[in-house]
């Protein structure tokens, strides 16, 4: 009976230590997109935007979005925020732009190409995103 506990046990934590290697990284299900501290308001309706991570993960493809992941970088990933910090909302690696810009991977870009195309996608400022507290 102990040995067999035993066993269970061994069997059980390799499994997970298998897993674990596996899946080397997580997938988020809900992110909280906030404004990096310091960076102005454009809008007095900005409020935080609550991602439906996981809702996009299955559907797309990890680089659809993640678009500085290479095969050497791929399981890192990083947010978009670690490098899209600049305030300056015509900066082409701004805050503002990487959600913003007319094509993919920015959320609006994307979210636009896929309703001229038929889609359902969400585009009202604050229907979709910036829902008021
Ligand atoms: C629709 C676009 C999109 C897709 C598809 C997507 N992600 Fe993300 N991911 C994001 C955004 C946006 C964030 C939040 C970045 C931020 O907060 O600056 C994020 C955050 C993350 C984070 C958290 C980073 C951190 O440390 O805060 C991980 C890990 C991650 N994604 C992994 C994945 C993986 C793996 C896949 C594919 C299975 C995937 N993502 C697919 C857009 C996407
Ligand atoms: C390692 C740094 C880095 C990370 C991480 C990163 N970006 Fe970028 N991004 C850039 C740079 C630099 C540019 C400027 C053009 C280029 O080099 O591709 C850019 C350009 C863009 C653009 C085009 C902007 C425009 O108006 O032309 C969008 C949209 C964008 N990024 C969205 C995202 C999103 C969304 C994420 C996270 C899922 C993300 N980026 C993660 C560095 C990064
Ligand atoms: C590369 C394309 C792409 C990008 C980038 C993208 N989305 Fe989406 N989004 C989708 C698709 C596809 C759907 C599902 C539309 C449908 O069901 O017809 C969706 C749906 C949604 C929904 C509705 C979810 C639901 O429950 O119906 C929200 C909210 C949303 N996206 C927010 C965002 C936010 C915020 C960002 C940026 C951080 C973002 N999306 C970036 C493709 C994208």
């Amino acid at each position: 009976m102990l040995r067999n506990m035993l066993l269970f046990v061994s069997l059980t934590a390799m499994l997970i230590f298998a897993v674990t290697t596996v899946l080397a990284y997580e997938v988020p299900d809900k992110v909280l997109i906030e404004r990096p501290k310091g960076n102005q308001k454009l809008n007095s309706w900005v409020a935080p935007v609550s991602f439906p991570h996981g809702f996009h993960a299955i559907r797309l493809a990890c680089r659809d979005c993640h678009h500085k992941e290479t095969d050497k970088t791929l399981g890192k990933y990083v947010p978009c925020r670690q490098c899209h910090t600049d305030d300056d909302p015509t900066a082409e690696s701004g805050f503002y732009r990487a959600w913003h810009s007319p094509g993919p991977p920015s959320c609006l870009g994307c979210h636009t190409q896929m309703r001229s195309e038929g889609g359902k996608n969400p585009v009202g400022c604050t229907t979709a995103c910036h829902k008021p507290k």
